[in-house]
Parts: C-alpha cells; structure tokens; sequence
C-alpha cells in the first residue's frame, strides 16, 4: 500500500487531501502539533479535525512532531520513506506573523527545508506538493486596472482572464512577514526541484475555506463569518 505523509493534517485543506488519498487505497500519515492553537487560541484548535480523522479513516496514523524539529523530521522521513507527501503545514495569518516573527519564519521557511531536506536525503523520488500562496505576489496585483460588473469586479486586461499567472513577478511589491517567509519556502521547494533534480511543485491558492476550517478572525475569516452568524 502506497503511503502518503500530509503535515498539516488536521488543518483545513490537508484534512481533506487525507479523505481523497484514502479513498484511493494509500496509507495516510497525518503530521500536525495542534500549533494552530498556540498561534490563536482555543477557537483554532485543531484536534476535533485529527480526531474525526482518526475515526473515520481505515489507515490513517497521527504522527505528533513539529515541523521545526530538524532531527525528529530526519527521523520520521528515514522511517517512513513516503511515496508522495504534501506539505501545508504553516503559520497562515499576515497580522499573527508581525507579532511572531521567528516563530513565522522558522514554521513556513525552515520547517519546508527541513521536511526538503529529508525528502531528498531518503525519499528523493517522491513527488513533494508544497501549499504555497498567493500571497507571494504581494500587494503587486492590485496594480492591475479593474473594471466593475454588474454584480463583481474584475481584472480589465485580458492578459489576466484565467488569473495570475506564474510568470506575475514577486519582486517590488509588500508582502506581509508571512508572505515574505512563504516565498522564501515557495523558492525553496522550486531549488530543491531544478538543483537536485526532484518532482517538487508548489500550488498557489488564496483565500481557501470550508466546513473543516477552524476559522478565526485573523484566520480563515469567512467560515469565521459563517460561524459568527
Ligand atoms: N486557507 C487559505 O485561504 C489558504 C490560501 C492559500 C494558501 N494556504 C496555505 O495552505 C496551507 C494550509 O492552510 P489552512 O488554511 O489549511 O491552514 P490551517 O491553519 O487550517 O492548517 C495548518 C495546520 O498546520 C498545523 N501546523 C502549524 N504549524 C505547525 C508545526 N510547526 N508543526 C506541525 N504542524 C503545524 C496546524 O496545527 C494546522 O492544523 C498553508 O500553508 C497556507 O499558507 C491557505
């Protein structure tokens, strides 16, 4: 049975990469700390998520590690040799960041290299999809011109019909600490790509949510909105 390591399981987005990948027949190896409740309290905690995991998938493993724990990844990677991982666990919130920011920094940016480096020191063939943002471009888009519709804005160039695409420079624009340390991962996860020859990919979502989301006010604030009502 091919095994899949998704940190960041109990998470919004992850939780539910873990019910596709199972419902495929792969052994699902969830990697979260709950630090979704350190960086914002109760209302982000996380375990109801890892628990109906736990419950409702045949083979799924919690594995409670750190990302930012260097040698416990090493460790965990040279066990397990994943057939593929996906990695969005992270510090997801621009305000938290400014009050944090070591522990910002060493979530997004050190923790995806430590996960790299232990995917290339013992699974190097394995495809490693990284959650990065789009927050990486910064405040840059908002220089597009817009026109308004009758119910929606959007972009007035048609270079821009299917969105941003990848070509969209990151340079010269605010990013937010957060942003800045998900680009640092996000070109980090590309080196380790075109520098050691590995299947790396990074996706670039913006303002994702769901029934699975532990929404917060400076998180995930629409379901915080929905739950507010
Ligand atoms: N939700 C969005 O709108 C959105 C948009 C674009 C990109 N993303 C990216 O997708 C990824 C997941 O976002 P989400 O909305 O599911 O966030 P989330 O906070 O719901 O999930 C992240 C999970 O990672 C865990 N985690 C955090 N730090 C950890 C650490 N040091 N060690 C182990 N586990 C840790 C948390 O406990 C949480 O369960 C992030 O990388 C985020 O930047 C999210």
């Amino acid at each position: 049975m091919k095994k899949l390591l998704v940190t960041g399981s109990s998470g919004l987005i992850r939780s539910e990469v873990c019910v596709y990948f199972a419902n495929q027949g792969w052994a699902i190896h969830g990697l979260d700390n709950n630090q979704r409740s350190i960086f914002f309290g109760p209302q982000g905690d996380t375990r109801w998520n890892q628990q109906r995991l736990q419950q409702t998938l045949a083979n799924f493993t919690h594995h409670e590690l750190d990302i930012r724990d260097r040698q416990g990844i090493l460790k965990l990677l040279e066990n397990l040799k994943p057939d593929a991982i996906v990695h969005t666990a992270a510090q997801p919130s621009h305000d938290r960041a400014a009050a944090i920011p070591f522990d910002d920094f060493d979530t997004n940016a050190v923790g995806t290299l430590n996960l790299l480096e232990a995917t290339r020191q013992f699974c190097p063939e394995s495809p490693f999809v990284h959650l990065s943002t789009n927050k990486v471009y910064g405040d840059r888009p908002n220089t597009i011109p817009l026109k308004e519709l009758d119910i929606r804005w959007n972009y007035d160039d048609p270079a821009y019909a299917n969105g941003i695409p990848e070509t969209f420079s990151i340079d010269q624009s605010k990013h937010s600490l957060f942003g800045a340390s998900k680009v640092a991962a996000d070109i980090m996860v590309q080196e380790y790509g075109r520098y050691f020859n590995m299947p790396t990919c990074c996706l670039r979502g913006g303002c994702l949510t769901g029934p699975n989301h532990s929404g917060v006010e400076l998180h995930g604030f629409l379901s915080y909105l929905v739950n507010a009502t």
